[in-house]
């Protein structure tokens, strides 16, 4: 297959691509349940460290794989190493990644989903006035109920493979570039409103009091998956917009003002989220239910509550809409890789992950005692192996891919930050950024 000569419209327009991927779920509802399960600060500063050593470097690996083999990752990946004179085998690596989003995207509807019916509760007013257990028992209502949960689910997977089939997301990069900010903006809101609560010196001083004890080898291995999974790299799904990138373009100085971003908007939503939390003596480890019960309570106590917490929801929707589109793309690209049409391969695979999906809805009504690893139900075991196992091993094969097997012209023209910024690059994922993947992987698995 010959190189593609599409282009992101401008330098621009590929940040804007690569925020709209980055910024998502990840920031708003796992950042703080995460932080929350795994002891707080011990969390938060793991994760900024590997965000700069692990996910920057790797994210830099991923994109420019992309950009010098401007095709689908998997071809990309195997006319690459066929290049250098490696085996063709590379290639599977995009089937890894394939397999790695498949399972992302199943839960990522559903739980995109929640905000939809939250959206339409906060426009019906559900949440004004409402006191923190209403709220909490308002929550736990709706996870039990199955098809409410499979009908939310089900309209984002539309929502989301409508674009994907039609190929206007570049639509919808130009709407969030719109939006977005005002996005920032409400968290923005949140976070100084949450200054005023008594929770907040608490919130802060969990938040990044650091606290070694608290590191445990679990907290490690979270920390680092999700430091992928934020920036949205290790799936092969930001190669596939690399492929797109416009010549000219220095790729560290466009990924560090993403990662800056993403974690920026991780904090907020966490200063925000944890003021509310000790504020009204609840669980900071409350799992994934933890934004949907925090945030209404927030806004309830804000002039005019229900409409600013409606248009959270519905800029939250926009954020995960254009997550899930990156995260559909490398699956629908290689099928059409393999001769399908576009629209075809869209309805595939927005069936089969939608199918999938509807084990994670039952994970919290009939199938929540199912368990398929430990004690892990469905919901649970698709919301960690994937991030904490699939993104680091993948984004290790990536690392190793563009600092040891390609060719190292190739690597640096597609870096394109001169000869000094490609060699600080290179030393920087071979000695740093490899071998911290393999320890951690390695100490995590035995
Ligand atoms: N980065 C997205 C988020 O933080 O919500 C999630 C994501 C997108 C993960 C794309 C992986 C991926 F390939
Ligand atoms: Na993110």
């Amino acid at each position: 297959m010959k190189e593609t000569l599409e282009r992101w419209s401008s330098r621009r327009a590929f940040i804007l691509a690569v925020t709209g991927a980055a910024v998502g779920l990840g920031n708003i509802w796992r950042f703080p349940y995460m932080t929350g399960e795994n002891g707080g600060s011990a969390f938060l500063l793991l994760y900024i460290a590997f965000v700069v050593l692990l996910g920057l470097p790797v994210m830099m690996a991923e994109i420019l794989i992309g950009r010098a083999g401007r095709r689908s990752p998997m071809q990309s990946l195997g006319h690459l190493a066929r290049a250098a004179g490696a085996s063709p085998h590379w290639r599977w690596l995009g089937v890894f990644g394939v397999i790695t989003v498949f399972f992302i995207l199943s839960f990522y509807s559903v739980v995109s989903g929640w905000s939809i019916e939250y959206l339409v509760e906060s426009i019906n007013g559900n949440f004004a006035g409402g006191t923190p257990q209403a709220i909490g028992a308002n929550f736990n209502d709706f996870l039990a109920d199955p098809l409410r949960m499979t009908f939310n689910h089900t309209l984002f997977m539309l929502l989301t493979m409508s674009v994907v089939a039609a190929g206007i997301s570049g639509g919808l990069e130009k709407l969030n570039n719109l939006l977005m900010p005002l996005l920032y903006l409400l968290l923005i809101v949140l976070a100084v409103y949450a200054t005023t609560t008594h929770g907040f010196g608490t919130a802060m001083a969990w938040l990044f009091t650091p606290d070694a004890s608290a590191i445990t080898l679990s907290v490690v291995l979270n920390a680092m998956g999700h430091a992928f999974f934020t920036l949205a790299v290790g799936a092969c799904a930001l190669m596939a917009y690399g492929a797109y990138m416009p010549d000219h373009q220095s790729l560290p100085r466009a990924v560090a003002a993403v990662a800056v971003l993403d974690v920026l908007v991780a904090l907020l939503s966490g200063i925000a989220i944890f003021s509310v939390v000790f504020s009204q003596g609840l669980d900071p480890g409350e799992g994934p239910g933890l934004m949907f019960v925090t945030l209404p309570i927030a806004f309830a106590e804000l002039p005019g509550g229900s409409l600013w917490l409606a248009v959270f929801f519905l800029l939250l929707l926009l954020a995960t809409w254009t997550s899930s589109i990156n995260l559909a793309e490398p699956m629908v690209a290689t099928l059409q890789g393999a001769g399908l049409k576009r629209g075809r391969s869209a309805a595939l695979v927005g069936i089969a992950v939608w199918a999938v999906g509807l084990l994670s809805v039952l994970s919290f009504s009939t199938m929540a005692d199912v368990h398929w690893i430990g004690e892990m139900n469905f919901f649970d075991l698709v919301t960690t192996v994937p991030t904490d196992v699939f993104l680091p091993v993948g984004g290790l094969l990536i690392a190793v891919f563009a600092a040891w097997v390609m060719s190292s012209e190739a690597a640096e023209r597609a870096l394109d930050a001169g000869p000094g910024g490609f060699r600080t690059w290179r030393a920087l994922v071979r000695y740093v950024s490899i071998p911290l993947v393999v320890v951690v992987l390695l100490s995590g698995l035995f």
